[in-house]
């Protein structure tokens, strides 16, 4: 249903060396991959490695040099129509959920910013009240919810919200990039459990991406791992402990060390450095 081929993506940068001119730096390298209808595909790599670029060419917010991206056999940047296929089908939840909410909106107008885009598909207005009593109930909020503001609220009923305004249009698939990042380790759980029982019940295909290999063992059916602009492996989360790609490897080896006995013998240094990489 989703598909990328060939994207590569190289950004302007000014030369040093002389007063005009500049160069180009290229930081995707002939990307593919397809997402699974109904399924949760991961992207893991470090940061810097190009997750958020493709997650923009991926909805559609960034032109790929060259390559395509196709939703349900549609090409996204080839034609308009292509785009609009595109925003009637695919949310986006980002990390910065304080700036990705309007601060002087109040949450039942911040979930309206995703009705709104349902009214204008679908041609006629909806009864907002009642949609916005359903969607924070989806959620796991309540109605008191729906006239506080940004600051009124804590950080993990905040990314709710933003969950909210997100299944508000009916997606089929959603793209998180480091949604539950910025999260506390005991709320991170809870929003991924919504993650799971949202996808379940509202039949949806996700793709997350994340630097926390632990996130995507909760949450993903197949991962891909990107090291430096380029896939270096594509599999399913189950097979994840046989992977023979070597930045794969260091991945889980950083996380293992937290979970076995080398804890005690690993320095605070070495630990930092191990945990650094995730
Ligand atoms: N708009 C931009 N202009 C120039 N360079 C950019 C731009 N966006 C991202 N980059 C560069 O592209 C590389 C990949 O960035 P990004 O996709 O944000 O990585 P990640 O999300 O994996 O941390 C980084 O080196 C970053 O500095
Ligand atoms: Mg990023």
């Amino acid at each position: 249903m989703l598909e990328l081929k060939g994207i590569c993506v190289s950004f302007r940068r000014e030369r040093q060396d002389k007063l005009f001119g500049h160069t180009r730096r290229q930081v995707l390298f002939d990307v593919s991959f397809s997402v699974r209808e109904g399924s949760c595909l991961g992207i893991l790599g470090e940061s810097g490695s190009g997750k958020s670029t493709m997650g923009r060419v991926l909805c559609g917010l960034l032109k790929p040099d060259r390559g395509e991206v196709l939703l349900d056999g549609v090409s996204v940047y080839a034609s308009r129509a292509g785009r609009k296929n595109l925003q009637n089908k695919l949310s986006v939840v980002f990390q910065d959920y304080t700036t990705s909410a309007n601060p002087r909106f109040q949450v039942k107008d911040i979930i309206g910013e995703g009705l709104a885009v349902r009214e204008r598909r679908e041609g006629r207005a909806l009864d907002r009240p009642k949609e916005v009593r359903e969607l924070l109930n989806l959620v796991g909020l309540s109605w008191e919810f729906a006239g506080r503001f940004p600051h009124e609220i804590s950080g993990g009923q905040l990314q709710r919200v933003c969950i909210a305004r997100a299944v508000a249009c009916r997606p089929e698939v959603i793209l998180f990039d480091e949604a539950i990042s910025s999260l506390d380790a005991h709320t991170q759980v809870q929003v991924m459990d919504l993650l799971r029982e949202l996808k379940e019940k509202l039949k949806l295909t996700y793709v997350f991406i994340t630097h926390d290999l632990t996130s995507i063992t909760y949450l993903c059916d197949d991962v891909l791992f990107l090291y430096q602009g380029r896939v270096s492996e594509h599999l399913p989360v189950s097979r994840i402990s046989g992977t023979k790609d070597e930045y794969a490897r260091k991945l889980l080896e950083s996380i293992v060390v937290f979970d076995t006995e080398d804890r005690e013998d690993c320095g605070e240094n070495d630990l930092l450095e191990k945990g650094g990489i995730l």
